[in-house]
């Protein structure tokens, strides 16, 4: 009795502040990241290239990505030891089916804090309508909050084309930002890393994917925004 009177007004004040059990359980569990995509995200580098910003950081032991594919098709060389290559990128797929067909079933074989994306070059190529795309994004932001409600949402603006229908991918990265905003929230945040901006298509080594060059560009422009949804998530 005398000691739980004790212990009562500690136990509240644990509740108040980031208590021993919650640190206990972030150690446990890292902040898991899912860079979700296509062959833009599968066969390049420039997921080796964040984990490097995030391991410079001092992350490399708090975060880890996540997805159902563990590759490093490209033979990508970081910086940094122990590059996770989990990821969620598939060469050739569109944004369209991915959110139809796909994505709940991979969160949740993959649960995910933070989902990075850049798709809908694919559907540029099957001729799909810039409005399908965007209704595409729509259900797919749709599925990750019904998965967390506190998901964390870069998305990309996509890369340019050197072949094909580069004005396709310009209209869609046009309807970006505001779908963007008319989808933000508080609570599950989506933030926009402009990949297009400054990418000329000889950063391309085929017309359509990155080379080490265009890699690293867009880390540059993904890392710092993921960096600063890791550091609230943390805490820090
Ligand atoms: C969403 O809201 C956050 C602030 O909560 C802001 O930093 C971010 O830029 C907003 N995103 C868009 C696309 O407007
Ligand atoms: C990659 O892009 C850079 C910048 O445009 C260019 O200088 C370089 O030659 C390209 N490398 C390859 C392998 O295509």
């Amino acid at each position: 009795m005398h000691i739980t009177s004790i212990l009562t007004p500690l136990a509240l004040a644990s509740l108040a502040t980031a208590g021993p059990v919650q640190v206990a359980e972030r150690q446990a569990q890292k902040l898991r990241i899912m860079p979700l995509g296509d062959s833009i995200t599968e066969i390049t580098c420039w997921r080796a290239f964040v984990w490097d910003q995030l391991a410079e950081a001092g992350y490399a032991n708090q975060v880890q990505y996540v997805g159902s594919q563990n590759s490093n098709p490209q033979n990508c060389r970081p910086n940094t030891a122990n590059w996770d290559m989990h990821h969620e990128g598939h060469s050739g797929w569109l944004a369209i089916d991915i959110a139809n067909n796909y994505l709940t079933n991979w969160l949740r074989s993959t649960p995910a804090d933070i989902v990075m994306f850049m798709l809908g070059t694919n559907d540029v190529f099957r001729g799909r309508s810039t409005n399908d795309i965007i209704a595409a994004y729509t259900k797919m932001v749709n599925i990750m909050r019904a998965a967390n409600p506190k998901m964390k949402i870069i998305v990309d603006l996509v890369i340019p084309l050197g072949t094909g229908n580069n004005a396709a991918v310009q209209a869609l990265n046009a309807r970006i930002p505001a779908w963007a905003q008319g989808l933000n929230s508080t609570e599950s945040p989506i933030v926009i890393a402009d990949c297009y901006t400054g990418y000329k298509t000889s950063d391309l080594r085929d017309g359509v994917h990155p080379n080490l060059s265009g890699d690293r560009i867009i880390a540059s422009r993904v890392g710092p925004l993921l960096l600063e949804y890791v550091r609230q998530s943390l805490g820090q």
